[in-house]
């Protein structure tokens, strides 16, 4: 019998101990996505792996310039390569890019492979923590708010097929950290 106690002190050796499966991270830009999974790396052991930066490392450019040089649709099909490559490794955390989860199969492989969550948030929330971020090219139309909002409402179906959803709009780091330890345990 495992005997769970709420403190993110015993998770290191409960998880070092069992095999789980990889954590994985979905929903908007702003929704701590990376801070979360980093967080994540300390009372884990597990690697960190950031889809948007696998992305990067195949084009050999920044998620900005792929956008500008060679447009939305390759950078999609460099994500998808992205998300086969994540979920065939063991023991991570996967943050995915806000999009990630919206093409069918890029949400089979995450949700076959991985304990997928959705970190939920208001459009208003989202749009507080990246308003001084220029590096989200959706986001660079006159009012990125709004487009946050629609963007909620068309990808939210998506999300909310995750295995776990989070409301992370008025929990502290600590606490989302917990919450999804307690459920993956
Ligand atoms: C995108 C989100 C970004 C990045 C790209 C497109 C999206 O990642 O993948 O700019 O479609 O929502 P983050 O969610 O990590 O900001």
């Amino acid at each position: 019998m495992m005997v769970i106690i709420k403190s993110t002190y015993i998770y290191f050796g409960a998880i070092a101990a069992m095999s789980i499966k990889n954590i994985v991270l979905v929903g908007l830009m702003g929704s701590g996505k990376t801070t979360i999974g980093q967080e994540l790396l300390d009372h884990t052991g597990f690697t960190f792996i950031d889809t948007d930066r696998i992305v990067e490392d195949m084009a050999g450019m920044r998620i900005v310039d792929i956008f500008e040089i060679k447009g939305e649709a390759v950078f999609r099909k460099f994500e998808s390569e992205a998300v086969k490559k994540a979920i065939a490794t063991h023991n991570s955390i996967i943050s995915t890019g806000g999009g990630a989860f919206e093409d069918e199969q890029n949400r089979k492989e995450l949700l076959s492979k991985g304990n997928v969550f959705y970190l939920k948030a208001s459009a208003d929330c989202l749009h507080e923590r990246v308003k001084n971020d220029n590096s989200r090219p959706l986001l660079w139309g006159d009012n990125p708010q709004q487009i946050l909002q629609e963007l909620i409402e068309k990808r939210e179906p998506q999300y909310l097929e995750a295995h776990h959803t989070i409301d992370v709009e008025n929990l502290t780091i600590m606490e989302i950290v917990d919450e999804i330890l307690q459920r993956v345990l």
